[in-house]
């Protein structure tokens, strides 16, 4: 059996990320490819019950430090319980946000040393990284907006103000330079459709050469 493919989506606040999953899951199933659709912080029942800790209460109420630890936290448990197992059997594994995430918000935006972050990867996600990260960028004053309207109750980190979210933005740009191999940076302006044409024809040569394989 063919371990199956990780797929990550990565971007700041309103970019648009979860559309496009619900879209590019579908197209996958569509191909009769079995799919798992997952999410970060969360995506097993302990994970979920870190990320009801991590993203309540006031912008304040972690340190970039106990952040970075409770979403390593999560994400260890969601690997052991839902991401390997899914890869093992052959399923594809589609997840709203991922370790870049981590990377962004606590190292970029919130001044963590990004060698410390790197370690607690290696000891944590290990060889387990995504196949294809697709990094949704749109300028912070248009998916702030986008955000603030749909509003809901994980607004930790969507009050943090304006420079912390460019210093996102920076942050997930620098990673799509620095891991050209991984990451495919995808113009988030326009609507859905659009963004989504963009997203396919990243995730495309995937399916391709896995249905040359089988
Ligand atoms: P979510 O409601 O899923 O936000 P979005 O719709 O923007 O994806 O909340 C996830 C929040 O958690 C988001 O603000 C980013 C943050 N986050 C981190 O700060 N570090 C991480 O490692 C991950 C996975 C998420």
């Amino acid at each position: 059996m063919t371990r199956g493919r990780f797929i990550t989506l990565e971007g700041g606040e309103g970019v648009g990320k979860s559309t496009q999953v619900a879209r590019i899951v579908a197209r996958l199933e569509g191909l009769g490819i079995e799919v798992v659709r997952t999410r970060e912080p969360g995506g097993s029942p302990g994970a979920e019950e870190i990320r009801a800790l991590a993203l309540n209460g006031a912008a304040e109420r972690w340190s970039s430090m106990t952040e970075t630890l409770l979403m390593y936290a999560s994400r260890s448990d969601h690997l052991e319980r839902t991401v390997r197992p899914a890869l093992r059997r052959g399923a594809w594994v589609v997840c709203d946000r991922f370790a870049d995430s981590s990377r962004a918000y606590q190292g970029a935006g919130g001044g963590v040393p990004l060698e410390f972050i790197e370690a607690l990867d290696v000891g944590v996600v290990g060889d387990d990284q995504p196949d294809l990260t697709l990094i949704f960028d749109l300028p912070v004053e248009i998916g702030l907006e986008r955000a603030l309207a749909r509003g809901g109750a994980d607004l930790r980190f969507e009050t943090k103000g304006l420079a912390f979210h460019q210093r996102l933005r920076e942050g997930f740009l620098a990673i799509a330079s620095a891991h050209t191999e991984r990451c495919r940076l995808i113009d988030a302006t326009g609507d859905a459709d659009a963004v989504f044409v963009r997203a396919w024809a990243a995730v495309e040569p995937l399916t391709s050469r896995a249905l040359a394989e089988s």
